[in-house]
This record gives C-alpha cells, structure tokens and sequence, in this order.
C-alpha cells in the first residue's frame, strides 16, 4: 500500500499578486481553468492508480481553503495542521509519523503540491521502479533528467547511471557555470523534492540526525486535537521544533538515500516564468489569460483578473492584474517578486 502526503505549506511569495498569504499557489488555477495545483497533484495521484486516503499537510490558516478544495473533487484526506511553517523536514515527519499510526508497514509517497507532471506513465514507471529499495528501508529520491542547466533547483549527483543509484551528494541551486558542468557529466539530476519511504525508516533517519526535530513532532502529534476533519498538531511542540529542509535534516546525511531517474516532463511551478513555460502559447510566444489583447508582443505572459489588459511593441514581461495589484515585470527576473512581497509586509 502506498500513502500519497501532499506538502502544501508554502506560500509562493514569487507568485504575487496572484498569490497571497491567505490564498497560496497551491490553491490557484494556474495553468489550468479547471484545478488548482493542488487538485492537479491528487489527481495524478489517483491517475497512478494509488488510491488509499491522502495525507495534506498544510499550515492551520489554509485549512477551510484545501478542505474545501479537496471536497470539489469529491475526495476525502486527511488534512494535518501546522500552527506554524517549520519547513519540509518537521512537515514529512509529521505525516510520517501519521502514517506510521494508521497504516502500520505503509511505503509513503510525499509531493510538492506545486509540481506538474503531465506524463502520469513515466512517473508511474518511476514510482514502481523505487518501490522494492523504499520497501528495504531506503529513502527514495526521484532525480529528473534535466532537460537545460536551470539553477533555480538543487541537483542530486548519482553514484552510477542505473535505474536506481546510490547518492553521492547534493548539491543545493548552483550558479550557471556549475549547473553547465553538471549537465556534461550526466550523473546529476534535478533534485525534485519527491520521495518514497517506508515511514518508519523515515523517522529513524530523522531521530537519528535530528533528534529534537523527532522529539517535538511525535509529541506534537500524541497530543493532537482532531477538530472536524482537521488533525491538528499541538502547537507548543511544534512550534519547538529546528525549522530545516528534509533536504538538510536528512538526505544529504543518510546513508540510506537513493535516487531513481525521471525523464519525464517536470516543472515546480514557482515563479512567473514557470506559468508561462507550462501554458500553450501563440506564435510569438505569448500566454494570455482573461480579458487581454495582445499586438506587436514577443514571449510575454499577460494575466487579468477583470479589467481589459492590452499590450502593443514589448517582450519578456509578465503582466498580472488583479482587483488590488498589478505587477509588471521583466519575465527573467521572477525570483526577485519577493522582495517587493517582503516590503509590502515591512509597510504593513
Ligand atoms: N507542509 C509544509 N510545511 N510544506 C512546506 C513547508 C512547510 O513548512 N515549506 C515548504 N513546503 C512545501 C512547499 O509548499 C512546496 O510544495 C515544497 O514543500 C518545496 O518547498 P519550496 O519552498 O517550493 O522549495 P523550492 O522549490 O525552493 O526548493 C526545493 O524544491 C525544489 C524542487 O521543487 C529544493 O528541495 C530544491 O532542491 C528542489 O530542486
Ligand atoms: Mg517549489
């Protein structure tokens, strides 16, 4: 049997204006009128044919926004309350833990929810490739053939080519020169945060690496609440818990880690680039979406919400308008949004 865990506790800062404190990327119909990114996750979940109940982990203010999300789609999951962001590592121990209660010797399948994969058979085929190390206790991590040296990822370097390989190291987001050479040699994949473990190996690694980590999450979890549909940690415990990757707590630590290649199509959602490189686009390069006419316009991505947006004689912007907030941008600098996020918090 295997688990799906949903990681869906971050905010997607570069994704303002369209993403907001209260309404999270995962929650938007980015790239697709008819799901969110996080439907879109437990739909290949289910397109996998992996069909016992999912696990959500999300933060506490974002739990009436996926629950009801969860239930458009007809689907019940167990939805598990962080009081706070402690990042990933705090986040998959406490589904691991979860998991490792109800379904005792379950393998557990943890996503990003702000991932697309339109190839559901190669990631399928990927998954049943890991499955037997996950079942002997190993970590499996997923490595996507990289496809351009894209340096807004982390890469894992393999120590040999197989269909499931020893980890050598990783390696978090390079410069350019250094994800070039990882390119040429051809044991390095992107990173892509997936994994696939028995749950009780998983926490044996993080008891064993980071033990206070592993002492906050399981208490937090034994004096849980459950409030409705809610699973809610205990926040003092929690809110205790060392705020570290899995990435950094675990993976680059554990001898037990292995990394199975992916060559199928991948993309983390994650900054305006990435929308426009996952919508269909006109001959130009462009990708509208709303009320917008577009003339004289090279590889721009143009998004309103309400008003009538128009272009004429530019390229390489994002254009976003919302109710409240328009941004305009050069298309290559999407990492940069949260900066202006960052001030619009300081202004209050
Ligand atoms: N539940 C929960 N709680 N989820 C979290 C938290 C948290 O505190 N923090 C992050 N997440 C979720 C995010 O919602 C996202 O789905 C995933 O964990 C990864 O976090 P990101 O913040 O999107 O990380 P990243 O994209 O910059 O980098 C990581 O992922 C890349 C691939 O997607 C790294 O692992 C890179 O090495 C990797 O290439
Ligand atoms: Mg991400």
């Amino acid at each position: 049997m295997i688990v799906p865990v949903l990681l869906a506790g971050g905010a997607g800062n570069r994704l303002w204006p369209m993403s907001r404190e209260l309404f999270p990327k995962q929650c938007l119909n980015l790239t697709d009128a008819n799901a969110s990114l996080i439907q879109k996750t437990l739909m290949r979940v289910e397109a996998c044919g992996i069909d016992a109940r999912p696990i959500i982990v999300c933060n506490n203010d974002h739990r009436f926004l996926i629950a009801q999300q969860v239930s458009e789609m007809g689907k019940l999951c167990d939805i598990l309350l962080e009081p706070a962001a402690r990042n990933t590592a705090p986040a998959i121990a406490l589904a691991a833990a979860f998991a490792a209660k109800q379904y005792p010797g379950a393998t557990v399948l943890a996503l990003p929810a702000d991932h697309l994969i339109d190839n559901v058979d190669a990631f399928s085929a990927a998954i049943d490739k890991g499955l037997a190390s996950a079942k002997e206790g190993k970590i499996v991590t997923f490595g996507v053939v990289p496809q351009y040296p894209e340096t807004g990822y982390g890469y894992i370097e393999a120590q040999s080519f197989g269909d499931v390989s020893d980890i050598r190291a990783f390696h978090e987001k390079p410069d350019r020169a250094t994800a070039e050479g990882y390119m040429a040699a051809g044991n390095y994949y992107w990173n892509s945060g997936m994994f696939l473990f028995d749950s009780g190996a998983l926490l044996q690694e993080v008891e064993h690496y980071e033990p206070e980590i592993y002492r906050c999450i399981s208490k937090s979890l034994d004096n849980k609440y459950v409030d409705l549909d809610f699973v809610r940690a205990e926040e003092e415990s929690f809110k205790r818990s060392p705020s570290l990757s899995i990435d950094v707590a675990v993976m680059e630590r554990t001898k037990r880690g292995v990394v199975v290649p992916y060559d199928g199509d991948w993309s983390d959602i994650g900054s305006w680039d990435s929308v426009l490189d996952a919508l269909p686009k006109d001959k130009a390069g462009n990708a509208a979406l709303g009320d917008v006419i577009v003339e004289d316009t090279k590889d721009s991505l143009i998004y309103s919400t309400s008003r009538l947006v128009s272009t004429l004689g530019v390229n390489n912007l994002a254009i976003i308008d919302t109710q409240d907030a328009l941004l305009v941008m050069d298309i290559n600098k999407g990492q940069g949004v949260k900066e202006i996020v960052s001030q619009i918090k300081q202004s209050g």
